[in-house]
């Protein structure tokens, strides 16, 4: 079909662009039309390409008919496109932007366990005075937990109902106890003299309640060397009880009984911060290391001697920080661990 070149075509062909470009409603779509409204494809372009056509006398008129109806075509769409470009432009910025009055999301960062911090402070007392840190297997043989420390074999810690075998029973594999074993394994990996201390985690067979769990965590000290004193034992224990609960602690030591010590003693510390007032408390036990556990170790007692102690990490704690239901320490809420700093 031709098309001719008439001011109806040119004007028809004008609104139809038009309105092409007036119902393209976002960029994306203008973009797409522009073929349609201003391409060489376009009604007018068409109309345009006919004026080469027409005879000389006529293409003069043709010529500003159909280019003054593309400068309008021309300027519509770039009306519409700068429209569109705002509204676009406006649209990026709502969808970025940032509101700076919008409550934080709070990252919480979470806290060390407070047994963990306990240990490590304790730890940094003694590597301070030249001590090291010696650790030990949790499951353990019985021998180092009982038999090189000098109990009898019908000491009743040893029996079932405070210690966890591991079966077969004839392996004679257990739980440690106590952090006592490490006193023999250091001995027996170490060269004399012997300064260590062990942290560690601990089992008895105790049902959870306020005071008692079955998994908890001590600490041992014990020290080997020439010379060694109760009176050795007695100024550690008493700076590493200054440092703990303040300058005006002190300690007392009251006769006791361990088969790996001898003399034994319970050692009790007046500590000066306690809830309800300053008092007497219970921390541990500690003595004279027994020979029978250096001849185990197979080191002569007659030239070396020292002391051990061993106390209760979270005993330690509850008295400390007047933590009074054992029960927090094992729920792992980090609302508790947070009261101690978050140390890392
Ligand atoms: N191992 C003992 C206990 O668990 C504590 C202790 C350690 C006593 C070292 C004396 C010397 O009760």
């Amino acid at each position: 079909m031709s098309v001719e070149l008439t001011p109806e075509a040119v004007s028809a062909a004008l609104q139809e662009a038009v309105s092409l470009v007036q119902n393209s409603h976002d960029f994306a779509t203008l973009k797409a039309n522009k073929g349609l409204i201003v391409g060489e494809s376009s009604a007018l372009s068409q109309l345009n390409a006919l004026i080469k056509n027409l005879p000389g006398d006529q293409k003069a008129e043709a010529g500003k008919l159909v280019g003054g109806a593309r400068a309008q075509l021309n300027s519509a769409f770039a009306e519409k496109e700068a429209e569109l470009e705002k509204v676009a432009a406006a649209l990026a910025l709502e969808a970025e932007r940032v509101d700076i009055t919008a409550a934080p999301k709070y990252l919480r960062s979470g806290a060390r366990h407070p047994l963990s911090l306990l240990m490590d402070q304790i730890g940094d007392v003694f590597v301070g005075m030249g001590w090291e840190i010696a650790d030990g297997p949790e499951l353990e043989n019985e021998w180092f937990n009982f038999d090189a420390l000098n109990f009898h074999p019908d000491h009743p810690a040893r029996a079932m109902q405070d210690t966890f075998f591991v079966s077969p029973v004839e392996n004679h594999l257990l739980l440690r106890t106590h952090t006592s074993p490490v006193q023999v394994r250091s001995l027996l990996e170490r060269k004399l003299p012997v300064y260590v201390l062990c942290p560690g985690r601990v089992f008895r067979t105790d049902e959870l309640d306020a005071t008692h769990t079955p998994v908890f965590h001590q600490v041992e000290g014990l020290a080997i060397d020439k010379g060694l004193t109760m009176a050795d034992l007695r100024g550690t224990l008493e700076h590493f009880a200054r440092v703990m609960f303040g300058p005006e602690a002190k300690i007392r030591l009251r006769p006791s009984f361990f088969p790996f010590t001898e003399p034994s003693a319970e050692l009790d510390v007046w500590h000066p911060g306690a809830k309800g007032g300053a008092r007497w408390v219970e921390w541990g036990g500690c003595g004279m290391v027994n020979p029978n556990v250096l001849l185990a170790a197979g080191i002569d007692p007659e030239v070396y001697s020292g002391f051990a102690f061993g106390m209760g990490i979270e005993r330690t704690l509850m008295f400390r920080n007047g933590v009074s239901d054992m029960h927090d320490m094992v729920e792992a809420d980090v609302r508790f661990s947070e009261q101690f700093g978050s140390v890392i």
